[in-house]
């Protein structure tokens, strides 16, 4: 009888260890109860823990990635076999730095001395330059103000592709961003005039 006590206790726990893992994130190591999940990352094998509820940013992949080539651990696989061919972004793969949130940072340098500025999805858009030379502003919050008093809004929908030009030399781009941020741009105002129209009535 104690033995079987002693099986179904052995089976629990098996079932409650093999319950705890990362269903987003293969490369995750997950451990405790509750169950915690994290990636190493960086060059110092920085824990980046994870929430395994939702998609792991792109950023943490990629650091990751670039974790486990340095330790000739594999990589992104297709049917087993590594294909370089996986990877789309233009440059290639680089380790990058990463908020806290898994948003990228907007100045990316690959552990080098040479850096460039990345969009949200962490891809280049601009010439590679000295680090020191190399300034990327950081995305600002829209926050539109009358005097000094930030407006409150109840519904505000704002459709953009990606509010930063990218700086490569190929001038025919920018058009269509001009065309886009005068669309939102109209769209504030469109919006601002209804609200002192309801006002005055
Ligand atoms: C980043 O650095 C690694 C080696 O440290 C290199 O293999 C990779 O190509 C670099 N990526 C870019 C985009 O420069
Ligand atoms: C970038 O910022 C640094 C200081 O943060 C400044 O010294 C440098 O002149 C800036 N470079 C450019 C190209 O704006
Ligand atoms: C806007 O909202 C904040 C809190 O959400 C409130 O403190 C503030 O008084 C509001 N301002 C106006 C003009 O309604």
């Amino acid at each position: 009888m104690k033995v079987l006590v002693l099986l179904g206790l052995a089976a629990l726990a098996c079932l409650a260890s093999s319950q705890c893992n990362c269903k987003t994130m293969k490369w995750a190591t997950c451990d405790g109860t509750p169950c915690s999940c994290f990636l190493l990352t960086g060059t110092d094998n920085f824990k980046q823990s994870l929430n395994c509820q939702k998609l792991i940013p792109k950023c943490f992949l990629m650091q990751a990635e670039m974790n486990r080539a340095r330790k000739g651990e594999d990589t992104r696989t297709i049917g087993g076999k590594p294909v370089e061919s996986a990877f789309v972004d233009n440059d290639g793969i680089y380790d990058p730095v990463c908020e806290r949130d898994g948003k990228f940072k907007a100045k990316q340098c690959n552990n080098t001395e040479e850096c460039w500025c990345v969009n949200s999805a962490g891809v280049r858009r601009t010439d590679k330059g000295d680090k020191n030379t190399i300034n990327c502003t950081e995305l600002e919050k829209f926050a539109p103000k009358v005097g000094s008093q930030t407006l409150n809004m109840t519904n505000i929908k704002i459709y953009y592709v990606d509010e930063k030009p990218p700086t490569f030399t190929m001038k025919n781009l920018s058009g269509g961003i001009i065309a886009v941020i005068v669309v939102v741009v109209l769209a504030v105002v469109i919006g601002l005039l209804a609200l002192v129209r309801t006002h005055q009535h």
